[in-house]
């Protein structure tokens, strides 16, 4: 199988490179790539790459990312999240190729506290959301052979994550307050990248699995929860914490430029049944993220 990887440095296309490459050949691209063009501000370009390559699969981790930033920049933000996966999804048909692509749970309203269904109602409350739902139809609409991962929370061991800020701040500051009125489920990186290689492996044997799935690690917690989680296992494995107070507040509390929905839980159902998989509960992946840091001096 050949496969061919856009955004092979982000949080997620670094754990692609390694859970796709049992699978086959993988051409792996990012912004500075020189060989075949990987840049998203470049619709012909990254569509030119999938016309050379002709791959089987394209696994597409690349996005713009900067949830705030996409306010002020909406154009870039549109052309990286919609036009250009728009050009990639028209080229992966022309090529009869798959195309596997990430999205978020930020294309829902956050109201509510049921978990979100594939089929609700959509209605972004920024534009990192708008870009990113745009995305989602024009692969819906443009190449049939497609897996739409929306997730949430996305950390990684590698680089900065909420877990390791909160760390660092927990070692210099003696009170935090940390929002705890927005719901979700810390989901890595790795945990990510490995459903996706298996849902690769399931497409290639079963191609009624095409579709839109819900992929985030099980159970719930709040950005509070989950930094006191961090905290209470840094305490257990011995590490000294000047942290005594620790407060929780409403996002009113942190006004930032986009909008930030306060239900981003996720039904997986439909994931776990489709690929025969079970989804291990959030805490699972952050443990052993955190196990794996302290045994570095770096953080
Ligand atoms: N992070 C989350 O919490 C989260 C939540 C829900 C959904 N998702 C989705 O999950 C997918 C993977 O996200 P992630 O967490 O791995 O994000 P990430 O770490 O920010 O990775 C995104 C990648 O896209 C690259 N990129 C930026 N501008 C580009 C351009 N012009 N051309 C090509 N590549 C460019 C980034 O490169 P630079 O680092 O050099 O800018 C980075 O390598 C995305 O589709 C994202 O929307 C993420």
């Amino acid at each position: 199988m050949n496969i061919l990887l856009f955004g092979k440095t982000g949080q997620v296309g670094w754990e692609l490179q390694r859970a796709l490459a049992p699978l086959g050949t993988v051409i792996a691209v990012d912004v500075g790539s020189t060989d075949f063009c990987g840049d998203f501000s470049n619709p012909e370009g990254v569509a030119e790459t999938v016309l050379r390559c002709k791959p089987d699969v394209i696994v597409n981790a690349a996005a713009h990312t900067a949830v705030d930033k996409a306010e002020s920049e909406v154009e870039f933000a549109t052309l990286l999240n919609a036009t250009s996966v728009e050009a990639i999804a028209k080229a992966a048909a022309q090529v009869g190729a798959w195309l596997v692509h990430y999205s978020t749970d930020y294309v829902f309203p956050g109201d509510g506290e049921t978990p979100w269904k594939e089929n609700d109602q959509t209605g972004p409350l920024n534009v990192y959301g708008e870009t990113k739902l745009a995305g989602e139809l024009a692969v819906q609409k443009h190449c049939a052979k497609h897996l739409i991962f929306r997730t949430s929370w996305v950390y990684a061991g590698k680089g900065n994550n909420f877990a390791k800020t909160m760390l660092k701040l927990a070692k210099e500051r003696d009170t935090l307050s940390v929002i705890n009125d927005q719901f979700g489920a810390p989901t890595g990186a790795e945990l990510l990248a490995d459903c996706t290689a298996h849902a690769i492996r399931t497409a290639m044997n079963k191609p009624d699995v095409a579709g839109l799935y819900h992929l985030v690690a099980s159970g719930t917690t709040t950005w509070y929860d989950f930094a006191d989680f961090v905290f209470n296992t840094a305490r257990e494995a011995g590490i000294v914490l000047a942290l005594k107070t620790l407060t929780p507040v409403s996002t009113s509390a942190y006004p930032t430029p986009a909008k930030r929905p306060h239900n981003s839980r996720m039904s997986t159902a439909h994931f776990q049944q489709q690929f025969d998989l079970v989804l291990p509960e959030w805490q699972h992946g952050v443990k052993r993220m955190l196990e794996e840091l302290f045994t570095t001096t770096t953080f």
